[in-house]
């Protein structure tokens, strides 16, 4: 029996992806981190692949192994993912930031462990870098139309649209893939993804409750075809 070969629209393509959720140290044995399961990032990893793509999954705290073939980096932190990402900005034609980064880290990281003492304990916490709007900021800088084309999440529970394409334009990413996630059969941890996808002119597509691994093909396939059709 012959098959045919599926098209390889990334193949000669180098599609860098985020998963997870960060860590962020508190002393030796302690740290502060969220829910992300790192389940988007691994089906965008995934279906990447399989488009042909040469794929790089930043990994922070995810459930499970990664996917095989594709190449796996581990950072812990905010700050090591940035640094993860910065570094790989040049060569990436796509960028898909799927990890939960926690927005704070705590201020003090203390190389022992703490030891208990009062009643009431205060951890004092700090902004950490916001990895999306720095790559948005180094990529304004260069020519319209130039790579890579970057793809950023919105999680929301409320005015998801209004949220999203506020994300959008201040990250100055081309894509963001918004998603209520405190609907049931979305968001963190679930198997299947339900996503409005939003672009600078506004409302892309709406794709209905799926497999995580069908969200990003279709996420993906959206993102082709944009990205070439700028470049055309
Ligand atoms: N993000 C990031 N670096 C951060 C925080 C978020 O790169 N320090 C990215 C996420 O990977 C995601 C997008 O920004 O692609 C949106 O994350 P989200 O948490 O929804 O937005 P925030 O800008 O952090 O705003 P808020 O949590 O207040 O809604
Ligand atoms: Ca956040």
């Amino acid at each position: 029996v012959g098959f045919l070969a599926r098209p390889k629209p990334l193949a000669e393509k180098r599609v860098l992806i985020t998963a997870g959720g960060t860590i962020e140290r508190i002393d030796p044995v302690r740290y502060v981190t969220n829910d992300s399961s790192g389940k988007m990032g691994y089906a965008f990893a995934e279906a990447a692949r399989e488009l042909g793509a040469e794929v790089t999954l930043v990994c922070a705290r995810t459930d499970g192994p990664p996917p095989g073939g594709v190449a796996v980096v581990t950072a812990e932190s905010a700050e090591e993912m940035l640094e993860a990402v910065m570094s790989r900005l040049t060569e990436s034609d796509y960028i898909v930031k799927a990890a939960a980064v926690a927005d704070y880290r705590p201020l003090h990281r203390f190389d022992a462990k703490i030891k208990k003492s009062a009643d009431t304990l205060t951890l004092e916490l700090v902004k950490n870098p916001d990895i999306l709007q720095t790559i948005g900021e180094w990529k304004a800088a260069r020519p319209a139309g130039s790579r890579p084309y970057v793809i950023g999440f919105a999680a929301e529970t409320n005015d998801l649209e209004k949220h999203a394409l506020d994300k959008l334009h201040r990250k100055k990413c081309d894509l963001i893939v918004a998603n209520d996630v405190s609907a049931v059969g979305a968001g963190f941890g679930s198997e299947t993804n339900i996503v409005s996808v939003y672009g600078a002119e506004g409302l892309v597509e709406n794709i209905p409750q799926t497999a995580k691994r069908l969200v990003a093909e279709r996420v993906l396939a959206i993102a082709i075809d944009r990205a070439n059709r700028e470049t055309a």
